[in-house]
């Protein structure tokens, strides 16, 4: 069941329609809008720049007509970011996998080596390539290596960065150690823009850079944007470009999108505060959390996922929260921790008022549970 629609967001708090057909404003935790950016009044102007210059659509896939200086602008932007060589822009993260894999499978990598709990877009990515698949233990590279000691062929090692669920990171140091003709590509979507001098990634956080490591992302996340990006070598890259339908078949995201991602990009570079805000929110966020007796990982991501009892009790949780006006999302989203658990994430324009605010809320509904 989907939520009930917003009538207006905020990057902190978003109104909707009650039952007496009034509206209440609710401060939320959900979501990956990780800087704030999507609200950022420079990054919403760059899109409305460039909506009169380019009108709202290319209508037509990058190959054909439809490329536009904002395009390329970002993805020399976004290699430069990175430290990756090169970078193909595509519509969104979901198909930057599929662009990926569909390039790799064209220059003979038919074998996928993934970890059991990644993100669904690389599983689907690696079946729509048509490689054969094999699963290694979430977090366990030895498992992963065994697996690729049994293969002839070249084979592409596939990850989460930075797992969507609970923001666990993924051991790619290990992974990368004697890689030797595999390929390891590791999906940043949440490590983007949080990991590493100043948002660089997950990569640049284990000071990683290597001929065989691939990058994909999204624009969604951290810039606020839309859009998804395959970063790597210039054969690995050019191999999406020349050969993934992905790529060639489909139409890039608005050219507003691009050039607002872009001056998200500059925000991040040009004004550490933002990305450091995000730091101290998540360190805090942590220790309120761990006050109350919730486990949290160690890791500096924004993602906090935990279950309190069983799904009747985070069902009435959920519920008391909802009624002190905030939004702590209950899940149920394929490949996490628990079949049901809170995802708490924060972000760069949520204040330390608005966390004691969540840690007053959850003193209240935890008080709340029946003995
Ligand atoms: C790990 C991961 N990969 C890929 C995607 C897909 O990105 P997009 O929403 O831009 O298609 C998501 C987003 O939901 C994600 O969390």
């Amino acid at each position: 069941m989907p939520n009930p629609p917003s009538q207006s967001a905020s990057a902190t708090h978003v109104t909707r329609i009650n039952s007496a057909g009034t509206s209440d404003t609710y401060l939320t935790f959900g979501g990956c809008n990780y800087l704030g950016l999507a609200h950022h009044p420079q990054v919403i102007a760059a899109a409305q720049a460039a909506l009169t210059t380019f009108g709202l659509s290319t209508s037509a896939s990058r190959q054909t007509t439809g490329n536009a200086q904002p395009h390329s602008d970002l993805e020399s932007a976004l290699a430069n970011f990175t430290g990756f060589d090169d970078a193909l822009l595509v519509p969104d993260g979901y198909t930057a996998n599929l662009a990926a894999l569909q390039g790799l499978a064209a220059i003979g990598i038919n074998h996928a080596v993934i970890d059991a709990r990644a993100h669904a877009s690389l599983k689907d990515a690696a079946n729509l390539a048509q490689m054969t698949i094999h699963t290694y233990d979430h977090l366990d590279p030895s498992h992963a290596h065994q697996i690729l000691d049994t293969l002839d062929a070249p084979a592409v090692v596939l990850t989460d960065a930075v797992f969507t669920t609970d923001g666990d990171l993924a051991p790619l140091q290990e992974l990368l150690e004697s890689i030797g003709k595999h390929i390891l590509l590791i999906d940043d979507c949440h490590g983007f823009t949080v990991l590493g001098n100043q948002g660089r990634g997950t990569a640049n956080h284990f000071n990683l850079s290597h001929p065989n490591l691939m990058m994909t992302t999204t624009l969604v996340k951290g810039l606020g944007s839309a859009g998804g990006v395959v970063l790597g070598s210039p054969n690995l890259v050019a191999a999406s470009r020349d050969h993934s339908t992905a790529y060639i078949c489909t139409t890039p995201a608005s050219p507003a999108l691009a050039a607002a991602a872009s001056t998200a990009l500059n925000l991040l570079t040009s004004k550490p505060s933002i990305h450091a805000q995000l730091l101290d929110n998540i360190n805090n966020t942590g220790a309120m959390l761990r006050y109350h007796g919730i486990q949290t990982h160690n890791h500096p991501t924004p993602i906090f996922a935990f279950t309190l009892g069983d799904e009747t009790d985070m069902l009435r949780i959920e519920h008391a929260l909802l009624e002190q006006h905030i939004i702590l999302p209950l899940m149920q989203y394929p490949n996490g921790p628990a079949p049901t658990y809170f995802r708490l994430s924060i972000n760069a324009s949520h204040t330390k008022a608005h966390i004691d605010q969540l840690d007053q809320a959850l003193t209240n509904a935890l008080k709340a549970q029946p003995a």
